[in-house]
């Protein structure tokens, strides 16, 4: 033991390894009210180490040639020893990070996590959404499949649709008139760099947390309240060492997560089509067009908010504006919500009513994105994009009208 410590004690002298333990984990006081959502961003980063781990071990026998890609994809689900677990770990990966992602925001929405003093971190949170879909976009094209081909096909095609730059634009993105081995190329090696710049990211996004601490279900600000705990006279009384009670609690949330990761990877891991799409089991061919081309779910809202948008004089462009503002919206939120109080659990009706309603729609929009048009469904999706729209856009207005609940001055339970 003395060994042990003589050796921290070195280190310490030339690294700030105790300092730093302390300050972020065994001296860092969370609020002590932590629940279930508060599992995700722990999980975030577990699926985040699963994909770069998985990835890298997949890029040892995957070959990002439009001759060899599909073949190599389907040499490592049936030759490579375990190639099959690895890829599955990966596909599947790809598709439980947007849900941990997407409930990992959704926390982040009812207990308004993105307020004061935590808009930077939030910002930060939404530039690593974006930077996630363009990775898993990326992704999405190496194993050359049909649906990868012709998704990757519809969304540079959209890029193709800005005024005056556009064929330009296309160009640049593929490297070629069309989408070939040079863009196969390129997209390998982005697909390959993205996850670490995620992972930097995702330092700042922790360095910006530790510097605010965490919100909580009550969204009370612990650093306000009253001082002193069993642990130290300053730290905030209604926080926790993070370690060890948050790293044991979070623990539990990565067990209960593997639980469900394995048995999707053992026994569903194509998920009827959702997270493997069918198509994608047929060589790509740039001279058969899918009868139906729809991205992968988690993509499928905002598939479904460009479709719904019409286009003006022959051009799609008024639906990829839709489209992209649709995810600008979440940037602008710190500054479109101005009630008197963070929480859903003080926050009035017509808050909670909103809530409830973007919900719905983000779900019949991701639904309506795998569906093929019809005039009917074109018509549900454009009032689900206008409520979508409303939801941010007439936030500044109910978020101040709403009647909101007393805050408690302690967290409760
Ligand atoms: C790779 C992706 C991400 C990772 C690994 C990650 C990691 C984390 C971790 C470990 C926490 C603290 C634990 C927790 O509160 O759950 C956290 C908090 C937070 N994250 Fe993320 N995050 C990611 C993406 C995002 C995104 C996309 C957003 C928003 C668009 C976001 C917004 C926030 C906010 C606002 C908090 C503070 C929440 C609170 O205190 O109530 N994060 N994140």
């Amino acid at each position: 033991m003395s060994a042990m410590k003589n050796m921290v004690a070195w280190i310490d002298d030339r690294f700030p390894l105790t300092k730093v333990w302390n300050e972020h984990l065994a001296q860092y006081y969370a609020p002590k009210n932590f629940n279930f959502w508060y599992f995700m961003g722990s999980l975030a980063m577990l699926v985040l180490v699963n994909q770069i781990l998985t990835g890298v071990w997949l890029a040892m026998m995957y070959k990002p040639d439009a001759t060899l890609a599909f073949g190599s994809v389907e040499y490592i689900m049936r030759d490579v020893d375990w190639g099959w677990l690895i890829r599955y770990m990966h596909s599947t990966g790809a598709s439980a990070f947007f849900i941990v992602i997407y409930l990992h925001m959704f926390r982040g929405l009812i207990y308004g996590s993105y307020r004061k003093p935590r808009e930077l971190l939030w910002l930060i949170g939404v530039v690593i959404y974006v930077v996630m879909m363009a990775t898993a976009f990326m992704g999405y094209l190496l194993p050359w499949g049909q649906m990868s081909y012709w998704g990757a096909q519809v969304i540079i095609n959209l890029f193709s649709a800005v005024p005056v730059v556009g064929e330009e634009l296309g160009v640049w993105i593929r490297g070629d008139y069309v989408i070939s081995d040079v863009t196969l190329n390129r997209f390998f090696a982005l697909h390959f760099l993205l996850p670490f710049l995620l992972a930097a990211i995702v330092f700042i996004h922790i360095v910006a947390l530790h510097k605010v601490g965490s919100n909580n279900p009550d969204g009370i600000e612990i650093k306000k309240g009253p001082k002193g705990n069993r642990w130290s006279d300053t730290a905030p009384a209604d926080g926790i060492p993070f370690h060890p009670y948050y790293s044991v609690k979070d623990i539990v949330g990565v067990a209960g997560f593997l639980f469900l990761f394995a048995a999707v990877i053992f026994y569903w891991p194509e998920m009827g089509g959702y997270f493997l799409e069918h198509p994608n089991f047929e060589p790509a061919n740039p001279l058969k067009t899918p009868e139906h081309i729809a991205p992968v779910w988690y993509f499928t809202p905002f598939y479904a908010i460009l479709r719904a948008v019409p286009s003006m004089a022959g051009s799609a462009f008024p639906g990829v504006i839709a489209m992209f503002a649709s995810i600008i919206m979440f940037f602008l939120l710190p500054w479109l919500d101005r009630s008197p109080v963070k929480s859903i659990r003080y926050k009035g009706p017509i808050f909670k009513a909103w809530i409830a309603i973007f919900v719905v729609v983000f779900l019949v929009l991701g639904w309506l994105g795998t569906q093929p048009a019809t005039p009917g469904k074109t018509l549900l999706a454009q009032i689900c994009t206008a409520l979508y729209f409303a939801f941010f856009l007439l936030m500044p207005i109910y978020s101040k009208m709403d009647k909101t609940k007393p805050v408690p001055e302690r967290v409760t339970k």
